[in-house]
């Protein structure tokens, strides 16, 4: 089990002005910040990131969605990290998001839902390295 997890604070919660909101619950909830930064992904560099989804329907959609605003890249540190977090965050889609958490708070839908959550040691590892070199990692 590693301690670290990363995340992305997505466009629409950005653009909404949510990220201070969302931010200050994920430190309450005992995450330090080991890197962060906001960004614009192109929609291909979107479709990088995502790339084991490329498959799916929801693909190009995404794509277009996660270059439509600027992000919030943010490497986080806690004891069961990937686990935690993506408890703190809730279910992909926020009508069946717990009470409380980020995505019933602040996701419109299950495509615009806030946050994204690594869902793997080794997933929050290489996603954290898709933003971040070791040398910005404090
Ligand atoms: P995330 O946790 O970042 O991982 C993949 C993303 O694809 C997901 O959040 C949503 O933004 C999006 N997604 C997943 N399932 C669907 C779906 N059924 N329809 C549209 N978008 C989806």
């Amino acid at each position: 089990m590693s301690n670290k997890t990363f995340t992305m604070i997505k466009p629409e919660a950005v653009a909404e002005g949510n990220s201070g909101a969302i931010i200050k619950l994920i430190e309450e909830a005992g995450f330090r910040i080991v890197a962060m930064k906001k960004t614009l992904l192109s929609a291909a560099r979107a479709g990088q990131f995502y790339a084991v989804h490329k498959e799916r329907p929801f693909y190009e959609s995404l794509c277009k969605y996660m270059s439509s605003g600027p992000i919030i890249a943010i490497i986080l540190e806690k004891g069961n990290a990937v686990a935690d977090f993506r408890k703190l965050i809730g279910a992909t889609d926020p009508s069946k998001a717990e009470d409380g958490t980020i995505r019933k708070l602040f996701a419109k839908s299950i495509e615009q839902n806030a946050v994204h959550g690594s869902d793997s040691d080794d997933n929050a590892a290489l996603e954290g390295s898709f933003f971040f070199s070791q040398t910005e990692m404090y």
